[in-house]
């Protein structure tokens, strides 16, 4: 396979040798999902305007992604921008949404060429015109690629998403399509607007915060979270690779016994049940 580059810039034999070793010590997320925070604060502890942490967020979302695509990790879901988000101020929201017009018009040919997918999950039709145009643009570009699937959501919220499925649901039980009775898990999930990709194996949150913000409210039941200080301008694949190592070293149980006891348990507990 063609050796990734969307950071034009030749893979260090170290980092090559650290991201093997990622692959040979354990499981690989399949799904890393990012909320991506701190853009703000960045800027300030530099004396700077907020939207110089925004665009230096930028260069972290070419980095992150060429090292999971490099990795193997399937999917890369990243917040981008929440339905909240669109109360700040409108100077603000404006160079947010010139940022990412901009950006797609420069990474388009680049995503393309690397084989990766880009998706979006939001609400994208309240987004100016050009943003959204160049954002269909570059998920019609690339909707054949595989080697990596990257979701930006955008003028997303977790309450917005269970909401527009349960509105789908309803509008079919109406019809007379389906029975209330019919409604489980997996029909819930497959109306989501993540319908098509599983649910995050690992939730990354960078500066600190230690909340949700609304992201993925349904498909993050059962993620592993990190939680790292540093802003997000400042997460680079380094410490992409520490969250991924803490990832390989929780055990993940799903509400079961720890896999070493799940199966002698259960044993004794038929045991004491029948004696
Ligand atoms: C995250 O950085 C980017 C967006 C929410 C669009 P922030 O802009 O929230 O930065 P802080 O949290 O104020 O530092
Ligand atoms: C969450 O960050 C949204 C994104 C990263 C896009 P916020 O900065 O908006 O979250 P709160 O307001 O601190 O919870
Ligand atoms: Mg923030």
């Amino acid at each position: 396979m063609k050796p990734i580059s969307l950071t034009n810039t030749e893979q260090k034999d170290s980092d090559k040798q650290s991201q093997a070793q990622l692959i040979e010590q354990g499981q690989l997320p399949d799904h890393i999902a990012i909320i991506m925070d701190g853009n703000g604060r960045w800027a300030k502890s530099r004396g700077n305007l907020r939207s110089y942490g925004h665009k230096a967020g930028v260069d972290s979302v070419r980095d992150i992604t060429e090292a999971c695509a490099q990795l193997g990790v399937s999917y890369l879901t990243l917040y981008a921008f929440s339905t909240e988000n669109w109360r700040r101020p409108k100077i603000e929201v404006n160079a947010l949404m010139r940022l990412l017009a901009s950006s797609l018009r420069k990474e388009a040919e680049n995503l393309n060429e690397n084989d990766i997918r880009l998706e979006t999950i939001g609400q994208i039709d309240r987004f100016p015109d050009k943003c959204r145009r160049e954002l269909q643009e570059v998920v019609e570009l690339t909707k054949d690629n595989k080697r990596l699937n990257l979701c930006l959501a955008l003028s997303y919220s977790g309450r917005w998403d269970i909401k527009e499925a349960v509105k789908k649901l309803a509008h079919q039980v109406k019809e007379g399509d389906i029975d209330p009775e019919d409604i489980n898990d997996d029909l819930i999930s497959c109306h989501l607007s993540t319908a098509d990709i599983p649910d995050p194996d690992l939730i990354i949150r960078t500066s600190g915060e230690y909340r949700l913000s609304n992201f993925l409210l349904w498909q993050l039941a059962y993620s592993e979270l990190y939680i790292t200080e540093t802003y997000w301008p400042d997460f680079r694949r380094k410490e992409l690779y520490k969250a991924i190592h803490s990832f390989q070293k929780r055990e993940r149980r799903f509400g079961k016994l720890p896999n070493n006891e799940q199966e002698s348990k259960s044993k004794l507990h038929i045991q004491e049940l029948t004696t």
